[in-house]
């Protein structure tokens, strides 16, 4: 079943663009500053953001930074990019520390070339990215890739969710999958703790710590029972990250296959839902 071509960028684009005048009226602004608590980015520092979106990572770093340090934040999606130059606007005293660039965080020698920069390999202190690495298609390669950018001895900070976080979606992705039909994001290779740990290392980056950060949008563990599979799947399909899946055809095939996906998610008959990421800061071998 196949609704258009799009790719990851692209799709990631439309669904940015149309949630990004509302995208800070949620838990986004201040999980920004928890996010930024856990990082040791001293002054004078240069940090990448990439999957930046309304900046809110890219101003957090420019506070820490200070005058003599500098970030750049890298987006796909014009709207999400506007709002963060409306801030920049609004703070020009830390506003000039930052400069936002659009593109693929996938392509970053192209994004860094269209901007007249080269000479980005092996220049950054830290690389961050936040509530954004499991809308990209190829995490090894996502992770190889930003490697090159960061000095030795330089790290990254990257979240990830819980695998029992937002379950109505990692459950739908399974269907989907078994459906054939690509979906805006790509988590179902979280299992635990452990899978991240394992993609970073066989990149070469070593895992420095990991943090279980619970409550990000101020939530408990829940419990669904498998009655609720109906009323978990209508609202994950109806979804502002799915909204293409909201079809009939695909609603008629997947529903059943969520029904199967989410009693195999239950134990003792209750799914468990946690508001959860996990944090990871990686480093680049040698010294900087
Ligand atoms: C949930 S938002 C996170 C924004 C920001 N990091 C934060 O923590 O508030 C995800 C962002 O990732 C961006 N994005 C997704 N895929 C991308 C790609 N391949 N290249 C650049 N940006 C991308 C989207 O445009 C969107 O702004």
């Amino acid at each position: 079943m196949q609704f258009g071509s799009e790719t990851q960028p692209q799709s990631a684009q439309r669904m940015y663009d149309s949630r990004a005048a509302s995208y800070e009226d949620s838990w986004h602004p201040s999980y920004a500053i928890r996010f930024t608590s856990h990082l040791s980015i001293a002054p004078g520092d240069a940090v990448l953001d990439l999957c930046c979106g309304t900046g809110l990572k890219v101003f957090a770093a420019a506070e820490k930074v200070g005058p003599t340090g500098s970030v750049v934040g890298v987006d796909v999606s014009d709207g999400m990019l506007a709002q963060a130059r409306q801030k920049q606007a609004a703070n020009p005293e830390v506003g000039k520390r930052c400069l936002l660039l659009k593109g693929d965080v996938a392509k970053l020698d192209e994004v860094f070339a269209a901007a007249g920069l080269g000479g980005k390999k092996g220049a950054f202190d830290w690389i961050t990215c936040s509530s954004a690495f499991v809308l990209l298609d190829d995490p090894s390669a996502a992770l190889a890739h930003w490697k090159a950018f960061l000095k030795p001895g330089g790290r990254m900070a990257i979240d990830v969710p819980h695998e029992h976080n937002l379950r109505a979606g990692a459950i739908l992705e399974r269907v989907a999958k078994r459906l054939r039909v690509a979906m805006p994001f790509n988590r179902s290779w979280v299992e635990s703790s452990e899978s991240f740990i394992k993609l970073a290392e066989k990149e070469g980056l070593e895992v420095e710590k990991f943090e279980l950060l619970e409550r990000v949008m101020g939530e408990k563990i829940s419990y669904y029972s498998l009655d609720e599979a109906d009323e978990q799947f209508d609202k994950v399909v109806n979804g502002s990250l799915t909204t293409k899946l909201d079809v009939e055809e695909f609603k008629e095939k997947a529903r059943p296959l969520f029904h199967e996906e989410w009693a195999k998610a239950a134990v003792d008959g209750k799914v468990a839902v946690a508001d959860a990421l996990y944090l990871y800061i990686l480093r680049k071998a040698g010294q900087s």
